[in-house]
């Protein structure tokens, strides 16, 4: 090595060594915010509502009805941890399909490489069996494993740190009460630089501030519930929050509409949904949160809930009290609606020829209209409506486009337990036709989106299906 690289390779070290060093330091003082557990009565936003016990899944419903009877407080507390382990789909990342609940190895990918969820059950070798609540507390609020490893943000502790130690006790006690699975958690495989899990004090330090959520008084307690819910346990910002280029969530535009990495679809803002359910009187007309029968049956005659929502809307929403779900309601009202990206506004802008139109208009009466009608109109509950429903014109197209290649199923809930299903349109369209179709629906019957084009959905004619 000559001098002159010699000097040049030390000063780039010793820059290096700096940066890290004070980047550190960051890190050091945000986490120092960590809050002491709370202490005295259980604040009113926080717990689980009285109007939950039948919700809750059945083993605890059953808790729920012994603890009534003046049985075991310890049963109340694990009834009240499965409630809280729901609203937080702990179950959804945690378990294989055909694999014990919570036993974990699910593959969770990411920009930087996969993850694997780990293992919850009260196995002592694989599990959380030998954990203390406090080795519990200091995962969920701190994201830092037993032995101190900073665990990654794909576990979403940035939103769980707001929930109270005594919710966090109470799930706790819940999945200590799981039978243990011997099952090992598969090594993460992430790509260099970011297996390196002492730089994650680095991403730590610049965007993770702990803290149990702090209520707003002059807002009362339904809001104050729904935040809780929506910032903390529900994380919905983790898919309904845009990210920069090292995932980490906008923090100015909170729940302004995301692009789920990878898995490839829009979670669109919240901010503006609760007025266009509400117009469109998606349910019972004396209620004034109509929309929330979306959340818990997952369709309503004017959408359909589909891709990683559906997901959350199975395992999670469905389950919660109406009480709770009405909190998200009044919460999410109360977001103003986000202005436009810039690139959104011009892809809206992007027009539609009258070709497009005429094209895509022959293959919507051909392959559509018998199941969501000539004019859009759909059909009840069973086929969801086309015609002013704001999923297809969207910015970016991308949900509409996967639909329509891969088809699928709205979730099975109590409220629509036997759902009607779309068939996958990829292998009868090529690019071309599918854009023209996807264009034409997005500006019939006085939809107005951009247009679509055929790179577009090609490119997810090979995305993962959810
Ligand atoms: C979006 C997917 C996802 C959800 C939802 C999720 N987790 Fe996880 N969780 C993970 C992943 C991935 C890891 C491993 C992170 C790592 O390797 O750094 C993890 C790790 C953990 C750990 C650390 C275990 C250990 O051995 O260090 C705990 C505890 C945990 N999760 C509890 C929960 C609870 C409780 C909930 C629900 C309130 C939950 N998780 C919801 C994905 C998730
Ligand atoms: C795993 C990612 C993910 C999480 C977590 C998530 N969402 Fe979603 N959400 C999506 C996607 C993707 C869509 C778009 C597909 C659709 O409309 O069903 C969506 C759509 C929605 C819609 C609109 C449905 C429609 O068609 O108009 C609402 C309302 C919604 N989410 C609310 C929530 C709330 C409230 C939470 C938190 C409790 C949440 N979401 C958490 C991914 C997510
Ligand atoms: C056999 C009946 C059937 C046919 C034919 C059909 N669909 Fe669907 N479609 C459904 C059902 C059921 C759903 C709701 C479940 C789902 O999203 O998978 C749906 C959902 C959709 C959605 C999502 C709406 C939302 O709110 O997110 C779009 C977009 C859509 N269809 C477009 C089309 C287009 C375009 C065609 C023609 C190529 C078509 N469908 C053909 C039954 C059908």
């Amino acid at each position: 090595m000559s001098r002159a690289a010699r000097t040049t390779a030390a000063v780039v070290g010793a820059l290096l060594v700096l940066a890290i060093v004070a980047l550190g330091i960051l890190a050091a003082l945000g986490l120092r915010e960590g809050d002491p557990p709370a202490a005295g009565a259980a604040p009113a936003w926080a717990g689980v509502p009285a109007d939950a016990s039948a919700e809750v899944s059945r083993s605890a419903a059953a808790a729920a009805a012994a603890a009534a009877a003046g049985a075991d407080p310890a049963e109340l507390l694990r009834a009240r941890g499965a409630y809280l382990a729901r609203a937080g789909n702990c179950v959804g990342c945690h378990t294989v399909r055909g694999q014990p609940e919570f036993s974990g190895g699910r593959p969770v990918p990411t920009p930087f490489g996969t993850l694997f969820s780990t293992n919850l059950t009260s196995d002592p070798a694989h599990g959380i069996g030998d954990w203390t609540a406090d080795d519990f507390w200091r995962a969920l609020h701190l994201g830092k494993s037993r032995d101190g490893r900073l665990l990654y943000p794909a576990f979403p502790y940035t939103d769980y740190t707001r929930t109270t130690r005594e919710d966090a006790d109470a799930i706790f006690a819940y999945l200590r009460s799981l039978p243990a699975a011997a099952q090992p958690t598969p090594p993460a495989q992430m790509r260099f630089p970011f297996d390196q899990r002492w730089m994650l004090a680095l991403w730590r330090g610049l965007y993770f501030r702990p803290g149990v959520y702090a209520p707003e008084p002059a807002r009362g307690d339904v809001w104050n519930r729904g935040a809780y819910l929506v910032q903390g346990l529900g994380h919905c910002g983790a898919c309904h929050t845009p990210r920069d280029w090292l995932g980490a969530p906008q923090s100015d535009r909170a729940l302004a509409g995301g692009r789920i990495p990878v898995l490839d679809w829009y979670a669109p803002g919240l901010g503006a949904m609760p007025v266009r359910e509400a117009t469109d009187a998606g349910g019972a007309a004396d209620d004034p949160h109509a929309w929330v029968g979306l959340l818990r049956n997952g369709i309503s005659p004017t959408a359909v809930i589909v891709g990683p929502m559906a997901e959350v809307v199975r395992n999670s929403l469905q389950h919660l009290a109406p009480s709770d779900l009405r909190a998200i309601s009044t919460y999410l009202q109360s977001l103003p609606p986000m202005p436009a990206a810039p690139a959104v506004v011009a892809a809206r802008g992007t027009p539609v020829s009258t070709g497009v139109m005429a094209r895509g208009g022959k293959l919507y009466a051909d392959h559509c209209a018998d199941c969501h009608g000539r004019d859009g109109q759909g059909a009840g509950t069973a086929y969801p409506r086309l015609a002013g429903n704001r999923a297809l014109t969207d910015e970016p197209a991308v949900n509409a486009i996967r639909i329509v290649l891969n088809g699928g199923f709205a979730p099975g809930t109590h409220g629509n337990p036997r759902p009607y299903g779309m068939p996958p349109f990829a292998p009868a369209f090529d690019d071309q036709q599918a854009a023209d179709l996807v264009s034409y629906v997005r500006n019939a019957w006085g939809n107005r989106g951009g247009a679509v084009q055929s790179y577009e959905v090609n490119r997810y004619r090979s995305a993962p299906p959810d």
